[in-house]
């Protein structure tokens, strides 16, 4: 058993308030994959309607802002991410009357709004890549796109030896004999940024949404578009999932693809971009670079307002390994004076309820199937509640990804045949692909496909034990993950929690992460034996319930997080 003195506190991390202001500094922001969301048409695939048909839930829950992945017009190769027309919402999704009652209704409830934004490549089926196959090797419709000859006596190799992220070769050739890069896949063929053109194509598609309102844009990719001169060869992995934590020594997309300096030039052009319209949007960057140092560079005054910190996905369920990158995180963005994000699930990993689950938790394999380690449920939960109220009680701004609200795992056991994902199908099933964490949500235990549509038509099959997540088996039950995370985000706008500081608590042992951030102190006990409460210690919420021992001193067990107040 530990014994603790919390009291004083001594190693400030990162200085409540500073600074402070807009809205993006410190809010909770809630990402709704559309497709896996709600189901208003009963074709079984989320659309527009349906997210304004929930949108009190999230309102209910306490979020800030939602975030929606692409719902843009796309022959959907892989999952909307391959745009075929940036000004459209696909049919699949509704009309663009359908985007303007939802951005209404979100307004109306508080909730700022933020789309996704895709300008790495286009779908195949866009016109300027039509127009690019049918035009002449050399011609002005094929300077959009990375066209190259090919290397050998008869042009039959790739240009060069560039992997893509989904798997298999980095360029397909077309009929005439050129190549065009992808670094994802063939249906998603890169833009070249040095056209002009394109620069001014996807300005136009800023104001296009501004002029409708949105709150501001997620950028996918934003590490990928400018390239290094002469797009040289590269030994190294790409990669999305593996990328790196975050460490000095880390060494995940390096290559001449990556994280070129020429990206940021766009950055302070889209900046200038959004500073033209009143209130505060923000630019919100999917980077997989690393170190922090470099991520940091996205988020300088006059480029995005923030980065989503994939150094804290990465990181294990180890406490000295999370300590680290928290300091980190808190460094490297207060040099800037941008905030820190934090975010443990999104559309591309697996769940952090599955992830904690693993024989090494928080690993991340891409997709769990048949016959791979299946993880603990219970233990992934538990932990992901804890993991949830630590990353909940950090100041800057959180992401949560629909359903971890409900601790949802991953659909684990997925029939391979079922599976969609371009990456499933392009390591010839070497990775399962990210399937598993877009499965339709389930809202109501009793309903066919637990009411995620009207006619229960569910695009991908939800595992038969999800009744025991639906958010009407969860409302109102105290204790539930549904009622943690809301009293979680209620006490963390009522304590301020989002603009305070962070200093590391001193008394505990190294398995143990233990804040304070304002008058509340976070305890997190990744150890194996129970941590004591400092004596008067008032518990807020906790991740399980807390029991006591012979002295009636309040304990934290392993994998759980307390957030108390001290007295005095
Ligand atoms: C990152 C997105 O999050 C992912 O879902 C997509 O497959 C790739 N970028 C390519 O657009």
């Amino acid at each position: 058993m530990t014994t603790t003195d919390a009291r004083p506190v001594t190693t400030l991390v990162h200085a409540a308030g500073s600074p402070a202001g807009e809205w993006w500094r410190d809010a909770v922001i809630y990402q709704v994959y559309p497709r896996s969301f709600a189901d208003a048409s009963g074709d079984g695939i989320g659309d527009l309607p349906g997210v304004t048909s929930r949108l009190e839930h999230l309102a209910e829950l306490g979020v800030d802002a939602v975030w929606l992945s692409p719902f843009y017009r796309s022959p959907q190769a892989d999952a909307g991410y391959d745009v075929a027309d940036y000004r459209d919402v696909d049919p699949l999704f509704g009309t663009l009357a359908d985007f303007d009652q939802m951005l209404e209704r979100a307004h109306g409830l508080g909730l700022r709004v933020i789309v996704d934004l895709v300008p790495n490549h286009t779908s195949d089926e866009h016109v300027w890549f039509q127009a690019a196959l049918a035009a002449a090797p050399g011609s002005p419709e094929r300077a959009r796109y990375l066209f190259r000859d090919g290397k050998g006596p008869d042009g039959s190799l790739p240009p060069n030896n560039w992997e893509s992220i989904f798997g298999g070769a980095a360029w397909t050739r077309v009929p005439d004999g050129q190549w065009y890069l992808h670094l994802f896949d063939s249906r998603q063929p890169d833009l070249d940024w040095e056209h002009p053109e394109v620069r001014a194509e996807f300005e136009a598609i800023l104001r296009f949404w501004l002029d409708r309102g949105v709150d501001g844009f997620r950028v996918d990719v934003a590490h990928g578009m400018v390239k290094a001169p002469g797009l040289p060869d590269w030994d190294g992995h790409v990669s999305m999932i593996e990328g790196s934590d975050g460490s000095e020594a880390a060494t995940g997309n390096h290559g001449p693809m990556f994280d070129q300096d020429g990206v940021h030039d766009i950055y302070r052009a889209w900046n200038r971009v959004l500073a033209e319209y009143p209130g505060d949007r923000a630019l919100v960057a999917e980077a997989w670079v690393d170190p922090l140092s470099r991520l940091t560079r996205y988020v300088r005054p006059d480029e995005m307002q923030q980065a989503f910190n994939f150094a804290f996905l990465a990181t294990h369920w180890d406490a000295p390994a999370l300590r680290a990158v928290i300091e980190a995180s808190y460094d490297a963005a207060d040099s800037v004076g941008a905030p820190t994000t934090w975010v443990l699930s999104n559309h591309d990993v697996v769940r952090h309820a599955s992830r904690l689950g693993l024989t090494v938790p928080g690993s991340r394999p891409n997709g769990i199937g048949h016959g791979d380690e299946q993880p603990d449920v219970a233990l992934g939960l538990r932990r992901a509640r804890a993991a949830s109220l630590l990353m909940l009680g950090l100041p800057g701004s959180a992401y949560l990804y629909q359903g971890e609200e409900l601790g949802l795992p991953d659909h684990t056991s997925l029939d391979d045949d079922l599976r969609q994902d371009p990456a499933f199908f392009r390591t010839g099933g070497a990775e399962r692909g990210r399937d598993g964490c877009r499965v339709p949500l389930p809202w109501a235990a009793d309903q066919a496909g637990f009411g995620f549509s009207p006619t229960g038509v569910t695009w991908l099959p939800q595992p038969a034990d999800w009744a025991a997540y639906a958010l009407d088996a969860q409302r109102g039950v105290e204790g539930s993950t549904y009622e943690t995370y809301r009293s979680a985000l209620a006490l963390r706008r009522s304590a301020v929690l989002g603009s305070g500081g962070v200093a590391w608590a001193p008394g505990f042992d190294d398995d143990v992460i233990a804040f304070t951030n304002r008058e509340v102190l976070v305890v997190a006990n990744l150890g194996s034996t129970p941590v004591s409460l400092p004596a008067g210690a008032e518990v807020l919420l906790a991740s399980v319930e807390l029991g006591l021992d012979d002295a009636g001193t309040v304990l934290v067990p392993s994998d759980a997080t307390a957030w108390v107040r001290l007295p005095g």
